[in-house]
């Protein structure tokens, strides 16, 4: 079988589109022409079929400490310590056992009752703002609205998500690949939140209350259970996987909606076509865009050679639009149904599927169905801006819009 660094494949690299839609048609290019790619670091799966495969290769794991190793988090710190314990950079029985004690505290139930919560504070967030008309959709509404919808759900006090807040963004720059730059800020920032956490642990063990963090603390299995360092962990994963996602993913839908006002008009006249047109909107610009992966093992891409060692990296933005897979995967309709078989990748797959994706859903159908109430047209008002090629979460760093 022939290697794939020796093979003549499509280079793919951050940068080489300046807009989602150049980013589309590069890669559906590419889908047709090649079995996969060559990226920066290694190998780039852009076929569904290929994707979806190698989310449950156990040839294949996570990004793991690795990741922060390279981006200069000093073993023995605070912050490598929370990460060791990120399920995300776990690996085995220990990430089983971790996410099998979460998923028991994390439940649909807890899940869904934050629903009229999350409504009222993107209602909030409107109220703010329209009747100016327009607005830029990234300070104004999409990254005020998860924080305090993750302080309801672990159970922190309204009057602290500022605080919860600025934790969240300077823990978050320890997914950075030059996060050894911030080690002060993420240090400080992770030594607030866990001397907060764990007063609020002992106000939970002697009065429980019905959040995420009393049932983190009383959760139990076979008289296994989270340790004291373990439950500080969680609620920092929690904080750093349900923020930055659900903000980016907020950018990224009504960018789609704002350039495809017949399926918005759609919307406003059939609401109950609202979950089925946030599925569809997720899939047509994933804010996780791509899946870092090492091969353990060699393994084999496209009739190609990976060797153990490689980074592989999972195009979740191109599977989403294999055409091959989902009839029709170049149009975005919000009352498809998709075929058996079809994957959405945008929550990932295997081992390391997303925990919180019952959480981001209902965020996000909360967040569209208020503004399919308020807005009755969505444009864009001036041109978004994407973060930079290579951030970690995809989105858009400015989104000016404007509505009626
Ligand atoms: C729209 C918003 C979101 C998107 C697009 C998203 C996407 C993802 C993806 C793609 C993965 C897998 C990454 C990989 O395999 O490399 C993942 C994992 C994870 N997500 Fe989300 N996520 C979102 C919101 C949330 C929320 C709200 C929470 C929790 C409050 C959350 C918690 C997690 C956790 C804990 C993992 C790690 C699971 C594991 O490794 O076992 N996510 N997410």
């Amino acid at each position: 079988m022939p290697s794939y660094t020796e093979a003549e494949l499509p280079l793919l690299t951050p940068g080489m589109t300046t807009s989602a839609a150049e980013t589309r048609r590069l890669f559906a290019e590419t889908r047709a022409t090649a079995p996969l790619a060559k990226g920066l670091f290694g190998p780039v799966a852009i076929h569904h079929r290929d994707v979806v495969d190698l989310l449950r290769d156990r040839r294949l794991r996570g990004p793991g400490m690795d990741f922060a190793r390279m981006s200069g988090i000093p073993d023995g710190s605070r912050a490598w310590a929370r990460q060791e314990q990120i399920l995300l950079f776990m690996e085995g029985d220990d990430h089983h056992r971790l996410r099998r004690l979460v998923s028991k505290a994390f439940t649909p139930r807890a899940v869904e009752s934050l629903r009229p919560f999350t409504r009222a504070t993107i209602a909030r967030l409107v109220d703010a703002v329209v009747d100016e008309g327009h607005c830029d959709a990234v300070p104004m509404l999409c990254d005020p609205f998860p924080i305090p919808v993750i302080c309801a759900l672990v159970g922190v006090d309204a009057d602290r998500w500022e605080d919860m807040s600025r934790w969240a963004s300077d823990i978050l720059l320890s997914l950075r690949l030059d996060a050894g730059q911030f080690l002060d800020r993420i240090e400080s920032a992770q030594a607030e939140l866990d001397d907060f956490i764990t007063e609020l642990i002992e106000r939970r063990r002697a009065a429980p209350g019905d959040d995420l963090l009393s049932n983190l603390v009383s959760v139990e299995e076979e008289g296994d259970r989270l340790s004291p360092s373990e439950l500080l962990s969680v609620v920092a994963m929690m904080l750093v996987a349900g923020t930055d996602t659900t903000r980016n993913q907020l950018s990224t839908v009504i960018h789609t909606f704002a350039e495809h006002p017949e399926q918005w008009a759609l919307l406003r006249e059939r609401p109950e076509l609202t979950a089925n047109a946030v599925e569809e909107a997720i899939r047509w610009h994933p804010a996780t865009e791509a899946l870092p992966r090492f091969a353990v093992e060699d393994i084999e891409i496209g009739g190609h050679l990976v060797p153990a060692g490689s980074v592989v990296i999972l195009m979740s933005m191109s599977a989403n639009h294999d055409t091959t897979a989902l009839p029709g995967a170049d149009t975005f309709d919000i009352t498809r149904t998709a075929p058996d078989g079809w994957h959405l990748l945008t929550f990932g797959g295997g081992i390391h599927y997303c925990l919180g994706a019952n959480l981001a859903r209902l965020e996000l159908q909360e967040a569209v169905a208020e503004l399919a109430t308020r807005f009755s047209t969505l444009t864009l008002d001036g041109a978004a801006t994407l973060h930079p090629p290579g951030s970690p979460i995809g989105g858009y760093s400015s989104l000016p819009i404007r509505w009626v």
